[in-house]
């Protein structure tokens, strides 16, 4: 079987959240005898260039995109045994981020699914599935149903959405997209692409995919309520046949404390106990951080915004920065939290380090320091932060929504079962309670902490498990 992945990031090549973790990761979990899974993605300019050299021109022609014809290079590489796929238009991809905001991306977008489609033929690739990736993508199914379906080499190619987060639909006037994209007139009605009077990226990619995926089982459940559905939650009930959760794994090649190559000190789910704390001392000293081996330290990396409960840390982070405590974060966003977390780090020195930036080496540095870490989301379609935590035995302090939900254990002392510590409400003192109660624990009782680790880094959340779920689902289709 052959699968082509479209998307909008993919580690390493761009990345600006978990999107580009799992196309990037994914497609190498497959069982190569039976699908041969290869990825497209935009060939930004802002790709390193030691990646950009390694790219081979395949193919290049022009396409039209409403009243534009317009160049299409496509360039081809190899990485760690997947074939990657590069649509090339400089007009396009120059920009100094992967999305620039506006109309400008809905264009951007629309041009590079209808690229991905097109250059099929010309690079000798028939998927017998195209598994799509947020709205980014959502034109794909629209575009491949609609307009592609006069062209016998399209017939009987299925498509599969995954929704990483339904808050991003990418909409805008109807009249504007039709004229940008040349899509035919009977699409933009609210049964098909139209959403409250506008042109829907997402609802296009929902209501022509012959399946729908999400994250995690209970965000699969969550977004057919209208709370998490984000105006789209009727729809999505009325597709709950064709929907399905699918918890997402990580690479445990890359992130493996006992190998990575970004932390200073090595450790397994047995030498932890007595190599953990080095990687925090060395962290420590590196952000200016009071260095004992014994204080309790809390991280949180993520993008800064309001999807990730920051109001509910900015309205308690006084209670949270004790004497006792040492918080470091690691994000960008929203200069609101950004201002907030410089604001802290300012007023305790020593005990709030804010890393307001973006660096991956220096997230794998907190993952292995940390003794707890952070994520009280508002929602979380699945979460990957929680997972690379757990393999690096640090404890995560979530809230129950979505993934988090479904990966993250809540210890119970009377059982002495758990992978970590979480809170039911979006209220800042339930938060905070399982903070300080996360806190108790480290400090009295260092035996139920270790094993509370014991636990978590025993969980296999690599991709073995789900990339079987979705092996399953092409099989069907
Ligand atoms: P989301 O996709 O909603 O941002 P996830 O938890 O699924 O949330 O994935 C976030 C990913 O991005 C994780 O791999 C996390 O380590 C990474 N990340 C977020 N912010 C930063 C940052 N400032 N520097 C490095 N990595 C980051
Ligand atoms: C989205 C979600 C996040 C999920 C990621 C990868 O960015 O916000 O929860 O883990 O996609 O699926």
């Amino acid at each position: 079987k052959n699968i082509l992945f479209v998307s909008s990031e993919a580690v390493p090549f761009i990345k600006t959240g978990g999107l580009a973790d799992v196309a990037g990761s994914l497609p190498k979990a497959f069982n190569k005898d039976e699908f041969d899974v290869r990825v497209i993605i935009p060939k930004y300019r802002i790709i390193p260039d030691y990646l950009k050299q390694q790219m081979q021109y395949r193919t290049h022609f022009y396409m039209d995109l409403g009243w534009q014809n317009q160049y299409v290079g496509i360039l081809e590489m190899q990485y760690d045994g997947v074939t990657f796929y590069f649509v090339d238009n400089e007009h396009y991809f120059s920009g100094d981020q992967a999305y620039e905001g506006g109309l400008w991306d809905l264009e951007k977008f629309a041009f590079f699914s209808k690229a991905a489609l097109s250059c099929l033929p010309a690079i000798g690739f028939h998927p017998d599935i195209i598994h799509c990736h947020d709205w980014q993508t959502g034109l794909v199914p629209v575009f491949l149903k609609n307009v592609f379906n006069d062209n016998e080499f399209y017939w009987n190619i299925k498509a599969v959405m995954t929704i990483h987060n339904l808050k991003f639909q990418g909409t805008w006037d109807p009249k504007t997209i039709m004229g940008m994209t040349g899509l035919p007139s009977y699409l933009f009605t609210p049964d098909k692409m139209e959403a409250y009077k506008d042109a829907n990226y997402l609802k296009g990619g929902i209501v022509y995919a012959d399946y729908i995926t999400t994250v995690s089982e209970t965000y699969a459940q969550e977004i057919q309520m209208p709370f998490y559905g984000e105006g789209l939650d009727g729809l999505m009930r009325a597709r709950n046949n064709c929907l399905m959760g699918i918890v997402n794994g990580i690479d445990y090649d890359e992130w493996n404390p006992e190998t990575d190559p970004m932390i200073p000190v090595h450790y397994n789910a047995i030498t932890f106990r007595k190599e953990k704390y080095k990687d925090k001392c060395a962290l420590q000293e590196e952000l200016g951080l009071e260095v004992n081996a014994d204080k309790f330290m809390i991280g949180l990396v993520s993008r800064l915004t309001d999807q990730k409960g920051l109001d509910l840390v900015d309205y308690v982070m006084d209670q949270i920065c004790a004497d006792d405590v040492q918080f470091v974060v690691l994000g960008t966003g929203n200069a609101k939290y950004e201002n907030m977390f410089r604001y802290f780090a300012w007023k305790y020195p020593g005990r709030v380090s804010a890393n307001i930036f973006y660096s991956n080496e220096r997230s794998h540095k907190i993952y292995a320091a940390c003794d707890a870490f952070l994520m009280p989301s508002l929602f979380e379609p699945c979460g990957l932060s929680q997972l690379m935590s757990l393999r690096y035995g640090t404890v995560p302090i979530v809230r129950e929504t979505g993934g988090l939900k479904d990966t993250v254990e809540p210890y119970n002392e009377y059982e002495s079962t758990g992978t970590g510590f979480s809170f039911a409400n979006y209220n800042a003192h339930e938060m905070l309670n399982t903070i300080n109660y996360a806190k108790h624990v480290f400090y009295n009782n260092k035996r139920e902490w270790h094993k509370i680790i014991d636990r978590g880094m025993a969980r296999d959340f690599s991709w073995n498990t789900s990339a079987r779920r979705y092996e399953d689902l092409y099989r069907m289709l």
